[in-house]
């Protein structure tokens, strides 16, 4: 089969420049946005010169551009946008609604998808303001993809490791804890783990596969489904020192919303769906429009959690 020609809209971010490695490595014909609003951001540029000399086309469009983008999108069959979720009430917002319309006017694109990667906001219309609010913009971008006939993949990664393994799941930290670790609860809701390469090698896996078609596919290997008890214990093991535990219960740890920032506030929600109602394992996947991408692709060899954290030592 002719492998699908591949747009990446948020080609530099933490999960794009993934994503557009992946693409390369399994072989499509892979273009990347280049906005002009990067202006002086060397850094950028330089990374999407490196695209360019591993192979991908930079497309230039901005995404306020409609013309433009209607031509950058006609140039490809699938798009897959990893634009930034954490601008909240956003521009973000309608800049991927902007990206929705152009697809819509260009009428080839066989797939998108949009940035989503995280919990499957259908499942979380009962999240807590004011987090909800990044689950709310997601359902109204799958509202106009869906209201557009837009052919698409929905993906819902979990946790990706490097936010939450690491650090044990220790808010405002990316390192891993010296002395103690404040546990959730009992530390025994599981959550599941996904190396960030992980989630991109499956998501281009995705893009030609009739299988994946309208469907949520939710990343959930079956070795990285762990609670957080499981994850000290293996960081224990790995270091050969036994933390502190400091349990947290869940009362407490929602009064802790009080008086934080908004940033805080979001965080806390998503940690309390996470690890003490356990929304990411809490239900069984069986519905029609929704699949398993390590059943789908036992090929892939995914990375376990010991060896992810084994970087950190
Ligand atoms: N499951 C998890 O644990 C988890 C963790 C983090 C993120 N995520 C999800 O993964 C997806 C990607 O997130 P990320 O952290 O990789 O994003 P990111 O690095 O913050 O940003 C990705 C890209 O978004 C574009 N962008 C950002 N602000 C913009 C603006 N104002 N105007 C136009 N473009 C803008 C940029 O594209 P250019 O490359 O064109 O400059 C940027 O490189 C999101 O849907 C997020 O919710 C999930």
């Amino acid at each position: 089969m002719e492998k699908s020609r591949v747009l990446v809209v948020g080609g530099t971010g933490y999960l794009g420049r993934r994503i557009v490695k992946a693409s390369l490595a399994q072989g499509h014909e892979t273009c990347v946005l280049m906005r002009p609003e990067i202006g002086l951001d060397i850094d950028k540029l330089q990374m999407l010169l490196s695209f360019k000399a591993q192979g991908a086309r930079l497309l230039e469009a901005s995404l306020d551009d409609h013309r433009g983008l209607v031509a950058a999108v006609k140039q490809v069959d699938v798009v897959v946008s990893a634009m930034s979720g954490v601008h909240f009430r956003s521009h973000n917002l309608l800049l991927q609604l902007k990206l929705v319309e152009a697809i819509k006017e260009a009428g080839n694109v066989k797939r998108f998808l949009p940035s989503e990667f995280g919990m499957n906001p259908a499942r979380m219309g009962h999240a807590l303001e004011p987090g909800r609010v990044s689950f709310d913009e997601k359902m109204e971008i799958r509202k106009a993809i869906e209201e557009a006939n837009i052919p698409h993949t929905y993906i819902s990664a979990n946790c990706f490791a490097a936010y939450f393994v690491p650090n044990l799941c220790q808010m405002r930290t990316l390192l891993p804890p010296k002395e103690e670790v404040h546990v959730y609860g009992d530390g025994n809701v599981k959550a599941i783990f996904m190396d960030e390469d992980d989630v991109a090698a499956y998501t281009i896996r995705c893009i030609d596969d009739p299988r994946a078609l309208n469907k949520t596919i939710y990343l959930r290997p079956e070795e990285n489904i762990l609670s957080q008890n499981e994850l000290i214990a293996k960081w224990e093991k790995l270091s050969g020192k036994v933390l502190e535990k400091i349990p947290i219960p869940s009362e407490e740890f929602l009064a802790s919303i009080k008086g934080t920032d908004l940033a805080n506030q979001v965080g806390i929600g998503h940690y309390y769906h996470l690890f003490y109602e356990g929304c990411l394992t809490n239900f069984d996947i069986r519905d029609n429009w929704e699949e398993e991408a390590s059943l789908l692709y036992p090929e892939i060899q995914y990375i376990r959690m010991d060896e992810y954290m084994k970087r950190y030592l």
